[in-house]
């Protein structure tokens, strides 16, 4: 895996000091407690609505700390676990939008000599048993042609654009790669859980976002034709249903010819 600047696209020096600067834009990208920042400058960022993602992050981080099982990445769900087996995990993978937990439990099942590479705005407070960046799905840090799987584990909805970090994920896919893909869905009016927390009620939604975590969230029909627009191929596909009203889907896209 090479690092590539996320503003240019220019290749990174080792990371090594406190900081390092683009050969090329001059941009300094700077080590963190636990993750090297690698995210680019405001100004280069993609068209979009990042006021309202930065509020999202925020009621994100909030639900990290009060609940930290409710995301995949954490406990060792079922659901979960399939996913794992289904990714096919081998080679060089790199996660987008790991979370901050040292080890996703979605890495569990994987080929011998597997090398994780995770992305994540959000890096926490501790360290990572892998090699993890702060960065953004839509300006991806590394070089074309870097990985063998890139996993997206209920993160799609997160995104300030889809569109963008789905082309990102196919630049840095070698030849034969392939890109996997976790989607949670509720169908429309599903009821309200009856136990509902004081933390969560206490979340804004931000104006133009989804609802509290999402900035849009899609279903099963709505994702495949996502993949379309993004000339992706499903190339495998599974269905769960969790109760009559959440399932779970999973996605293998390869590039299309
Ligand atoms: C529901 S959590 C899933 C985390 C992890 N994959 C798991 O399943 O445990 C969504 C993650 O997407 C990350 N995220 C949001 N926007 C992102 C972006 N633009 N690029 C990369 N990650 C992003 C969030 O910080 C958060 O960690
Ligand atoms: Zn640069």
């Amino acid at each position: 895996m090479t690092l590539a600047c996320p503003n240019c696209a220019a290749v990174l020096p080792p990371l090594t000091g406190d900081a390092v600067d683009c050969p090329s834009c001059a941009t300094t990208y700077r080590r963190l407690p636990f993750a090297w920042d690698l995210t680019p400058p405001r100004e280069a960022l993609t068209a979009g609505q990042w006021e309202v993602w930065e509020q999202l992050q925020r009621n994100g981080e909030v639900s990290y700390e009060a609940d930290p099982e409710h995301n995949l990445g954490v406990g060792s769900r079922e659901d979960v676990q399939r996913f794992s087996r289904f990714s096919r995990l081998a080679g060089d993978v790199l996660d987008v939008g790991c979370g901050p937990q040292p080890w996703p439990a979605y890495f569990d099942h994987h080929a011998p000599d597997t090398r994780f590479v995770g992305v994540d705005p959000l890096v926490g407070e501790r360290e990572a048993r892998y090699e993890r960046f702060r960065a953004l799905a839509e300006h991806l840090p590394f070089a074309d042609g870097s990985f063998d799987v890139v996993l997206f584990a209920g993160t799609l909805d997160h995104f300030v654009d889809p569109t963008a970090a789905l082309a990102e994920a196919q630049r840095v896919l070698r030849p034969g790669g392939t890109i996997s893909i976790y989607l949670g869905h509720k169908r429309e009016g599903a009821p309200k859980p009856t136990v509902s927390h004081e933390w969560y009620e206490a979340l804004q939604v931000p104006d133009g976002a989804e609802d509290r975590f999402h900035m849009e969230r899609f279903g099963p029909d709505e994702a495949v034709a996502l993949f379309v627009r993004a000339a992706l191929e499903v190339t495998d596909q599974e269905h769960h249903h969790v109760d009559e009203w959440r399932s779970y889907h999973f996605y293998r896209l390869t590039p299309g010819a």
